[in-house]
Parts: C-alpha cells; structure tokens; sequence
C-alpha cells in the first residue's frame, strides 16, 4: 500500500479525488489536520489533530451495485481494530461507529462514476483517537479513545492498523459479500430499535431491522416494510 501523509491539506478525500488517476490502487492519504473536512450529506468535518484522518483510494474493477456496500466493508474493518483497544463498539448504519451512544469515527464513502463505470473509490475514515473535549454542538453526542480508555494513543499506528485491516476486509468482500452484512448486523445499534428518519423531506418513523445485502437498511413501518438507501436518509433514534 503506498502511503502519503500532510501535516495539513484541505481534505484526504478531496486530494485522492482530485488525483485518483495518477496514484495507484490502495493508496493511503492520512493527515494531522484538514482544514476543510468533509462529512456525509455536506457536513463539514472539523478536527484539533487529535484524531485519525485518512482515506483509501480503491481503483479495482468495481461493480456499481457494490458501492452501497462499501460503508459496510469500511465499518466492519474499523470495528474489528477498534474492537482490540474498546469493546462495545457498535455499528451505526450508514456510516457510524458508537461507543455508549456517542460517535467514536464516521466514514464518508465518495466515488468516481463515468458513464455507469465506477473508476474510482474514495473512503474516508474519521476516528477520534486522543479527543479530550469537542465542540459544545458535540458535547455528549461524540466520543473518543482517549475518553473512553484514560489511554493515549498512537494515531499512525491506529491509521495502519484500518489500512490493513481494510486491505485484506476488501479482498475477502470480492468473493464472499455476505458475510460484511453479517458482521454488521451483528453488532448493529439501530436493530429493533425505533426510529425517524427523513426521506425526500419527508419525515417518517419505524423499527430497523437488519442491514440488507445492497448496503440498505430495512425498516418496519405501519404501512409496511421499506428499505433505506443510504444516500439521502438522516435518522435519529425516535424519542419518546
Ligand atoms: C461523517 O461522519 O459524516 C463522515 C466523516 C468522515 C471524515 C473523514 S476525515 C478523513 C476523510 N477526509 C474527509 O474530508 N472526510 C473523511
């Protein structure tokens, strides 16, 4: 795996976008700081260098179906790391990790598609490692290694860590799917659990069931069962 590290760039996913045909397959960008961070549905990502910023690039042969599924493969191999240094991890469908309820890293999967062929796959992990504090819009809803553990920890370590594991969670998903999905269901936070989400500006509520084989979740409604894209979905546990 080739890796590139910045003490500071704009963004990890912007940079292997922006240069994904002349760097190779599995690339590894990682910085300190970013100083234009990039979340799911164009939030931004802020960081005081105190957690793991990265992205890989994935330029193998790569059919669209399998796009949905990515988040699933990056969150199982964050999990299965994660796992070795805080137990109870839980996986957060689309593209969470939570320990104890609060946001412990989130991932935002990007891709290059040209004409119905997918030429690129960017996916950014963001895992907070040695936070002791955040923003007050983020007091109680996210969480860190350091504040869970006592523990300080070493970010490049963590970083290689994922890469690997992700390296080889990758070549296993191209000749067994299924059992990403498996892995996630098992330590899913949102099954049976009841939710709101919106849709197309429509608010909505039911019970998540399991993470399908396309990457979508699936949810009972009174009107009947649905399954979720990820794509255009925010969800919140439904507060009673
Ligand atoms: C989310 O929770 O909404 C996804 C957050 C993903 C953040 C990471 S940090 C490294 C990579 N570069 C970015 O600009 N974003 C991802």
């Amino acid at each position: 795996m080739v890796k590139i590290h910045f003490d500071e760039i704009n963004s990890t996913n912007t940079y292997l976008k922006e240069n994904y045909l002349i760097l190779m397959d599995f690339t590894l960008v990682s910085a300190l700081h970013q100083t234009s961070g990039k979340g799911r549905l164009g939030r931004i990502w802020v960081d005081d260098k105190k957690s793991a910023l990265f992205s890989i690039l994935v330029k193998d042969d790569i059919d669209i179906q399998s796009v949905c599924l990515m988040p699933l493969i990056c969150a199982t191999s964050l999990h299965k790391v994660l796992n070795k240094y805080l137990k109870k991890i839980l996986i957060k469908w689309p593209n969470d990790l939570l320990f104890d309820s609060k946001k412990i890293a989130g991932i935002l999967v990007e891709s290059v598609i040209i004409e119905n062929e997918v030429k690129a796959l960017i996916l950014g992990f963001g895992v907070n490692i040695n936070n002791s504090s955040f923003a007050s819009e983020l007091e109680g809803i996210a969480t860190s290694l350091y504040l869970e553990t006592k523990f300080e920890h070493f970010i490049a370590n963590i970083t290689e860590e994922i890469a690997n594991q992700f390296e080889n969670d990758y070549h296993q998903f191209k000749t067994d799917s299924l059992n990403f999905v498996d892995y996630c269901n098992k330590y899913s936070f949102l099954k049976n659990q009841h939710i709101t989400f919106e849709k197309d500006g429509i608010k909505s509520d039911g019970i998540a069931l399991d993470m399908l084989s396309d990457g979508s979740l699936s949810v009972k409604t009174n009107i009947g069962t649905l399954s979720l894209q990820s794509g255009e979905i925010t969800l919140s546990l439904k507060q009673n």
